[in-house]
C-alpha cells in the first residue's frame, strides 16, 4: 500500500523523510525496495539522463513520459514530478500542465520551485486538488540569474527565505525543499514552518533529506557535488561489467552454453539441406537437393 501524503506530512515530527530521484521504471522499483518514503521525479533528469546542461530544455512530455515510468515501478513511495521550467511560466500554464502531470503520470504531488511570488499558483493548484512541494534556496530553473551557489547566506537573503517558506505554507504547500541552504538557515526555516523540510545541501536539521540517483550511487567516476555522498559505487560496478562483456564477445567465450538454445537436428538438416536426399529445402523455400 501507498503511503499517503498527509502521513508523511505529520512525520514532521517524527522519522526523518527519505527521497531519492528516480527517472525510469526499474529504478523506482529498487527505491521502493529499499523503503524510501518518496520519490522524486525531477527535471535534473535534463542533465543526468537527457545530457543537457541545465534543466531549462526538459519538457513537460519529458516529465510525463519518465513520471509514468516510475509510478508503474513504484508501490509503496509517494511519487513527486518535477513541475518543468516552460510549464512554470504564468498560472494558468502552471494549472493545465500541473493538471496533466497528476493525471497521465499517476504521481502524488507535484514540485514547484519558488517562493512568495509563486503563492496564487501555489493556492489555485490546492483548490483544484493538485498537491505541491516548494522548492527553495538554490532553484536550479533559476541557475542564471542565481548561479549554482549556496543561497540564503546574508541577512536579507535568510530572512526573505524564511519569509518564503511561511508564504508557501499558507498558500497550502504540504512540503518543501531546501536546496543548497546554510545548515542553520535550514533548521530555522524547519522550525519556522510547521510542514517538513526536505533538505539537499541544507545540513542535517530538515525534516528529511533528498538525493540525486547518479550522486548518491557513485554513477559518475570524476563528479561529486559537495553535498552529496556516494553511498556506492555503481559506476565503477558498472564501468567493470561493461568491460567484461566486450572482453568476452571478442573472445568469443560470451554467450557460453547455458546462454543459448539449441534446434532439432532433423528439422535443422532439413533447412540447411544436409539432410536424406529428396528433403532438403533451402531458406529460400528453393529445393536444396536438385
Ligand atoms: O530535479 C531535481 O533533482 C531536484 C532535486 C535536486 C531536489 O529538484
Amino acid at each position: 500500500m501507498r503511503t499517503s501524503l498527509s502521513a508523511l506530512a505529520r512525520r514532521k515530527h517524527g522519522e526523518p523523510l527519505s527521497m531519492v530521484t528516480a527517472y525510469d521504471y526499474t529504478s523506482a522499483q529498487l527505491a521502493d525496495a529499499a523503503g524510501l518514503d518518496l520519490i522524486l521525479v525531477g527535471d535534473s533528469l535534463g542533465m543526468v539522463v537527457l545530457g543537457y546542461d541545465s534543466t531549462l530544455p526538459v519538457t513537460l512530455e519529458d516529465m510525463i513520459r519518465h513520471g509514468r515510468a516510475v509510478t508503474r515501478g513504484a508501490e509503496h513511495a509517494l511519487v513527486v514530478v518535477d513541475l518543468p521550467f516552460t510549464a512554470s511560466t504564468d498560472e494558468p500554464t502552471i494549472l493545465t500542465s500541473s493538471a496533466r502531470l497528476l493525471a497521465e503520470t499517476g504521481a502524488q504531488s507535484i514540485k514547484l520551485e519558488g517562493g512568495a511570488y509563486r503563492v496564487p499558483a501555489v493556492r489555485t493548484l490546492v483548490q483544484h486538488g493538485i498537491p505541491v512541494m516548494g522548492h527553495l534556496g538554490y532553484t536550479p530553473q533559476s541557475v542564471n540569474t542565481l548561479g549554482t551557489r549556496v543561497q540564503g547566506r546574508d541577512e536579507a537573503a535568510a530572512r526573505t527565505l524564511i519569509d518564503d517558506a511561511l508564504a508557501l505554507q499558507e498558500a497550502g504547500a504540504w512540503a518543501v525543499v531546501l536546496e543548497l541552504v546554510p545548515a542553520e538557515l535550514a533548521a530555522e526555516v524547519t522550525r519556522a514552518v510547521d510542514i517538513p523540510t526536505i533538505g539537499i545541501g541544507a545540513g542535517p536539521d530538515t525534516d528529511g533529506q533528498v538525493q540525486v540517483w547518479h550522486d548518491l550511487l557513485g554513477l559518475y567516476e570524476d563528479f561529486q557535488p559537495r553535498h552529496a555522498r556516494r553511498f556506492g559505487t555503481l559506476g565503477d560496478a558498472a564501468r567493470e561489467a561493461l568491460a567484461a562483456y566486450r572482453t568476452e564477445v571478442v573472445a568469443r567465450s560470451f554467450p557460453a552454453e547455458e546462454n543459448l538454445s539449441h534446434m532439432d537436428a532433423e528439422v535443422l538438416a532439413r533447412v540447411t539441406g544436409s539432410g536424406p536426399a529428396g528433403e532438403g529445402q533451402g531458406t529460400s523455400g528453393q529445393s536444396t537437393t536438385a
